[in-house]
């Protein structure tokens, strides 16, 4: 899809198509009632008659109507006026696209990007606007024989803007949503790549290709590196598997030479049998999504890399498969992690933290102003927060203010649990430092008290996307989350980085 960016008025634009909204019950919004003049209540009088009036999901469309350019005029309704906030505006946005997909136009100019949304900028509604759009005309059906019929002559879309002093900052806007859109696009296209596809090795390739298409350095280490380093943990869960280990490092050098790494660690679990404790039948195959984690990594280094962030930002992705081979980690099995703590591993299902430890010991060598790791980590987060809220836990209240308020910024929101110490009793084991199970209660939490143990160090957090990352069911999909939240959590701190010369070295 192509966007641009306009301000002017809607019945003057030579378009396939208009879109104007239509609140509920029958009131036109400010673009609809300057059509609506230019055409003599053509509008109003539809609304009269109780043809449109208003409902959210629904839609109008409206061939020849006079004293406007357009081909069309398209009506979408956008629900009450004073319930209408960040969900009603992108499902508006949604409603509009299919339709228009429905269409024989080419184009589009949408003026649903001049309503007001509650406390939100121009910048806010045009990023949104392309992440909605986006996310309508996804498709995964590269391993179908044959494509899912849909007619999409739709190609390009304007918004529109109130006023011309918008224009500069909705361009901008624009840049950062196409961006964001494609770090996104990327993570959901490698989370609803299949286990037998996206393998270990499949990450690393892609991360080779992603390195070289967008100028991001790159390392691969592979078993004998890890074996060298130490990376007892993250082995211990590759045992049971055919598929080689893989750790990757990803780096979008941005800001300047001395200035300190924020470093993002994403959880690659390709395929997550449960290992020896095996997981049941049910549902198994979401389970190729527990590399979602490090699919947003490598989404919101993309990201990072489109919009040229002034920042330095490195990707780190411990991934492997969990199976349960003849060689497989046993519960009960004790191992070194990276660290020299030890682990006794009572539950080969809990091998995100086993694989994650590690690597948040190998990160300390990049001395990082920050680490967030995100990994779809605990089925107890689905239960504590559902689909809508990642869990957030972090060993800085800055930190995790940074986070809360850039999910809240890019409507990819996130919610804090604690990460008190009295927590931490539940993983004492008899048998070694640690164990890397704490029984039911607080799973969420107790998984994030067995990473803090690794993370002393520097400011850390963690994001627990077990809940957001994919959706199950008829609509089953990777959902590119929480790519939004990453990449304006990046956004911010480049603006509020120095410009030059962060910490220079002596001599
Ligand atoms: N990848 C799973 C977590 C998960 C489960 C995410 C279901 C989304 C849906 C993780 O590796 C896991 O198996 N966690 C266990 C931990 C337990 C053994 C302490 C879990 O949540 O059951
Ligand atoms: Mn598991
Ligand atoms: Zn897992």
């Amino acid at each position: 899809m192509e966007f641009s960016i306009k301000s002017g008025r809607p019945e003057k634009q030579r378009s396939a198509c208009v879109v104007v909204g239509v609140f509920e019950p029958r009131k036109l919004s400010a673009a609809a009632e300057v059509v609506d003049t230019a055409a003599h209540q053509f509008l109003s009088e539809i609304l009269r008659r109780g043809d449109m009036d208003g409902k959210a999901g629904t839609c109008l469309l409206l061939h020849g109507v006079p004293g406007v350019e357009a081909d069309r005029i398209l009506l979408v309704g956008l629900g009450k006026e004073r319930e209408f906030r960040e969900k009603a505006y992108r499902a508006a946005l949604a409603t509009a696209v299919r339709q228009l997909n429905e269409t024989g136009g080419f184009d589009g100019t949408v003026y649903l990007t001049e309503l007001n949304v509650r406390k939100r900028d121009v910048g806010w509604k045009i990023r949104q606007a392309v992440l909605a759009v986006q996310e309508t005309v996804y498709r995964f059906d590269r391993l179908k024989s044959k494509k899912d019929e849909v007619r999409r002559p739709l190609r390009k879309l304007t918004f529109c803007v109130n006023h011309r002093n918008e224009l500069a900052a909705a361009e901008a806007a624009l840049g950062e949503g196409l961006a964001i859109a494609a770090g996104a696009e990327l993570a959901k296209n490698l989370g609803n790549l299949p286990g037998n596809i996206c393998t270990p090795t499949y990450l690393a390739d892609q991360a080779r290709q992603l390195a070289k298409s967008h100028s991001l350095g790159v390392d691969i280490l592979d078993r004998i590196d890890m074996e060298k380093l130490g990376m007892n943990t993250l082995l211990s869960v590759a045992r049971g598997s055919h598929e080689p280990p893989k750790f990757i490092v990803l780096r979008h050098v941005g800001g300047p030479a001395g200035a300190k790494p924020t470093v993002l660690v994403g959880k690659g679990v390709t395929f997550d049998s449960g290992g020896i404790s095996l997981k049941p039948g049910l549902e198994m195959d979401e389970m190729k999504y527990d590399m979602c984690g490090a699919a947003s990594v490598m989404g919101t280094l993309k990201a990072a890399a489109l919009m040229k962030l002034p920042l330095n930002v490195i990707g780190v992705i411990p991934t492997t498969e969990n199976m349960p081979g003849g060689a497989a980690t046993k519960p009960g099995d004790v191992v070194t992690s990276m660290s020299g703590q030890t682990v006794e591993i009572l539950n080969t299902d809990a091998e995100g933290r086993l694989i994650l430890c590690d690597a948040l010991t190998y990160v300390e060598r990049f001395d990082p102003e920050c680490v967030v790791d995100i990994a779809t980590l605990t089925g107890a987060c689905v239960i504590a927060l559902g689909h809508i809220a990642s869990g957030l836990l972090a060993n800085h209240e800055g930190l995790a203010r940074e986070l809360l308020d850039a999910g809240d910024e890019a409507y990819d929101r996130a919610w804090q649990l604690p990460l008190w110490d009295d927590y931490q009793e539940q993983l004492k084991s008899n048998f070694a430092d640690m164990a890397n199970i704490g029984g039911r209660p607080a799973g969420t939490i107790t998984a994030a008290c067995f990473l803090a143990r690794f993370t002393d160090k520097y400011r850390w957090a963690h994001l627990d996307i077990a809940g957001t990352a994919w959706r199950s069911g008829k609509e089953k999909g990777a959902t590119g989350r929480p790519v939004p939240l990453l990449s304006h959590f990046l956004m911010e701190r480049a603006r509020n980085a120095p410009k030059s010369g962060g910490k220079r070295k002596r001599g």
